[in-house]
C-alpha cells in the first residue's frame, strides 16, 4: 500500500511499470560546473566541459520582462555586482551585471548567462541539460510555462533532427513541473526533494516524471529500488564524496550532479 505518510515503503509486490527513455550521461555537473568558476555562467560551463565534463544542472529563472536566464539566488547580490529582487529587473538591466567578479578577479565582467547562450553552447557541443526551473514565490506556473516554450523553441529543431536530447527539466516546485507539462508535454520533467514529504513520489508520478532528484543523504536502497520499480529514474545531489558516490553507482543510481568538477572524471 502506498502510504502517504511512508514514501519509501518497498514490501509491496506489485508489477513494476517501465520507465520512461533516458538519454543522460551519469554525471552533472551542478551550477554549471560553478566550482572553479562562477557558478550557472558559460565560464563555468567552458571550464567543465575542459576538464571532460558533458551534461551540466543548471538554476533558470524568469526576468520581470520573461526571459530565461541562470541564477540560483532569488536575490542578486551573492552571485552579482547588484543587489534585491532578480524578478524586479528586466534582461536589458541583468544582461549588464557582473556575475562573475565575486568569484575572482579573472572572472570579473562575466555576465549572466541567458538560456538562449547556454542553449546554443549545448547544442553546438553536444552537452547534456538539466534545467532547474527556480521561481520567486509565486512565480512558479509563468516559469514554467515559458521556460518549457524557450526549451521547444531552442532545441526543439534539434531534437527532431536527432542532433541533439531534450533538456531535462526539473523542480523542487510541482507548480512550475505542471505548467511546463501543460505547454510542452514531450519535455522530461523530475521533481526535486530535500525531504520524502508526503506524497512527493505519489506527486512525481502524477506529474508524469521520466526521475526524482533526491538529495543523496535521502537515498536507501529499499527507496532506490521502490523508485526504480514506480519506472522513475534517480537522481542524486550533490554528491561530492567519492565514497558515497561508488555505493549509490553501486546501487543503480541513474544520475549523479557533482559540485567535484576536477576530482570526478565522468566516463559517461
Ligand atoms: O538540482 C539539484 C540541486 O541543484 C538543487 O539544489 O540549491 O543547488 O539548486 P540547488
Ligand atoms: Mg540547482
Amino acid at each position: 500500500m502506498n502510504l502517504p505518510d511512508d514514501p519509501i515503503s518497498d514490501d509491496e509486490d506489485t508489477t513494476p511499470t517501465p520507465a520512461r527513455p533516458w538519454p543522460y550521461p551519469l554525471w552533472f555537473a551542478h551550477r554549471g560546473a560553478g566550482r572553479l568558476a562562477p557558478e550557472n555562467t558559460l565560464a563555468a560551463m567552458r571550464a567543465g566541459a575542459g576538464l571532460g565534463w558533458r551534461a551540466f544542472e543548471c538554476d533558470v529563472r524568469l526576468s520581470a520582462d520573461g526571459v530565461p536566464f541562470l541564477l540560483h539566488d532569488d536575490t542578486l547580490e551573492r552571485t552579482t555586482d547588484a543587489a534585491g529582487a532578480a524578478l524586479d529587473l528586466g534582461w536589458a538591466e541583468l544582461s549588464r551585471l557582473d556575475a562573475g567578479g565575486w568569484h575572482g578577479r579573472i572572472f570579473a565582467g562575466e555576465p549572466l548567462a541567458s538560456l538562449d547562450g547556454v542553449a546554443a553552447f549545448c547544442l553546438r557541443n553536444s552537452h547534456a541539460l538539466n534545467i532547474e526551473l527556480k521561481a520567486a514565490a509565486g512565480d512558479e506556473e509563468r516559469t514554467g510555462r515559458q521556460v518549457a516554450l524557450e526549451v521547444r523553441r531552442l532545441w526543439g529543431e534539434a531534437v527532431h533532427d536527432e542532433q541533439a536530447i531534450w533538456p531535462l527539466l526539473s523542480s523542487f516546485r510541482p507548480q512550475a513541473l505542471a505548467a511546463a507539462r501543460e505547454v510542452a508535454p514531450e519535455l522530461p520533467r523530475a521533481l526535486l526533494v530535500e525531504t520524502l514529504w508526503p506524497d512527493c513520489i505519489d506527486i512525481a508520478e502524477r506529474l508524469g516524471c521520466s526521475a526524482m532528484v533526491l538529495a543523496q543523504s535521502l537515498l536507501t536502497p529499499e527507496l532506490i529500488r521502490r523508485l526504480h520499480r514506480d519506472g522513475l529514474r534517480v537522481l542524486a545531489y550533490t554528491v561530492n564524496d567519492p565514497g558515497r558516490a561508488g555505493e549509490l553507482i553501486d546501487l543503480g543510481i541513474d544520475g549523479l550532479i557533482s559540485d567535484e568538477v576536477d576530482r570526478f572524471v565522468p566516463a559517461d
